[in-house]
């Protein structure tokens, strides 16, 4: 069956983010000049996607606003005749079809995706973290790629990326077997495992494509790691029924709810931007030289 939706979750506090995150949703904070969120929407377009639907709670009404249209901005653009920056915005609110659904409480990811039910019904999807963007080596979505996966193997796939064997606590991890050089096959997931349980050093990297028969599994999930309902641990119940694949990033994964992440993508996309990506060059030359070393 062909992937016709995606969902995005973006409910979370964001708490490694605080005090930018406190008012303001951390999915719209800016790399150069566009919301985090709007490449994520990128790549999901670029994969041919138009139906995406947002999971939001509390404090992220900026995020429906950003993709509405806003009339009084594009007259007051058209007016003053800076038409290049009213196509820019007219190009947002054009972009998918966005439905938005609340969570009301934050029980996790599982238990975000779970909102999923009633839009999804009976078919594949694929689901990107809103606060993450991933960077492909030759520009193309990731998303495409794990469709193209996806449509091989007729079975759920997630993106993998390679981490620090001393990180692996920070996020679910895969065991399994590599079957060609960038796609392995899953037999066990386990979310945050201390660094003697972890399986592999393979991490969920925020990128999965799956089938509907998760619904249930995540109905029989019980809360586990931080007290929240895990993705991670619904997949791995899904995972007793159905063959799982993986695909390894080759390119960067921008984790951008980090702040350190933050920075580092702001400083290498404003790096490559035609705009300012040379002034931006040389202001980094001049202040490395000036570096006392570490
Ligand atoms: C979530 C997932 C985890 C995944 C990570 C990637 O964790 O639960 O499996 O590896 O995203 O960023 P979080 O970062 O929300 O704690």
């Amino acid at each position: 069956m062909k992937i016709k939706k995606a969902v995005i979750p973006a409910a979370g506090f964001g708490t490694r983010f605080l005090p930018a995150s406190k008012a303001q949703p951390k999915e719209m904070l800016p790399i150069v000049d566009t919301p985090t969120i709007q490449y994520v929407i990128e790549e999901v377009e670029k994969a041919g996607i138009d139906n995406i639907l947002m999971v939001i709670g509390k404090g992220k009404r900026a995020i429906e606003e950003h993709f509405d249209r806003n009339f009084e901005l594009e007259e007051e653009l058209k007016e003053k005749n800076r038409l290049d920056e009213l196509r820019l915005i007219q190009k947002i609110s054009a972009m998918a079809d966005i439905f938005f659904v609340y969570q009301k409480e934050l029980n996790g990811l599982g238990d975000a995706v779970h909102y999923a039910r009633g839009h999804i019904n009976n078919e594949p999807f694929v689901v990107l973290l809103g606060d993450t963007i991933i960077d492909t080596n030759d520009g193309t979505s990731i998303t495409s790629e794990m469709i193209r996966v996806y449509e091989q193997f007729q079975a759920p796939v997630i993106l993998l990326e390679e981490v620090d064997p001393q990180k692996v606590s920070r996020y679910g991890i895969v065991g399994g077997h590599t079957l060609d050089e960038n796609i392995f096959e899953i037999d066990s997931l386990i979310e945050k495992p201390s660094v003697q349980d972890a399986p592999s050093n393979l991490a969920v990297a925020g990128r999965y494509i799956l089938t509907p028969d998760i619904f249930e599994c995540l109905e029989q999930t019980p809360r586990g790691k931080n007290d929240e309902i895990q993705l991670t641990d619904a997949m791995q119940i899904l995972l007793k029924r159905r063959r799982f694949y993986g695909l390894k990033l080759k390119g960067i994964r921008h984790d951008i709810g980090n702040k350190l992440d933050f920075i580092k993508t702001n400083i290498l996309y404003a790096m490559k931007r035609e705009d300012m990506g040379k002034e931006v060059r040389n202001f980094i030359r001049k202040i490395a030289s000036k570096l006392p070393p570490e």
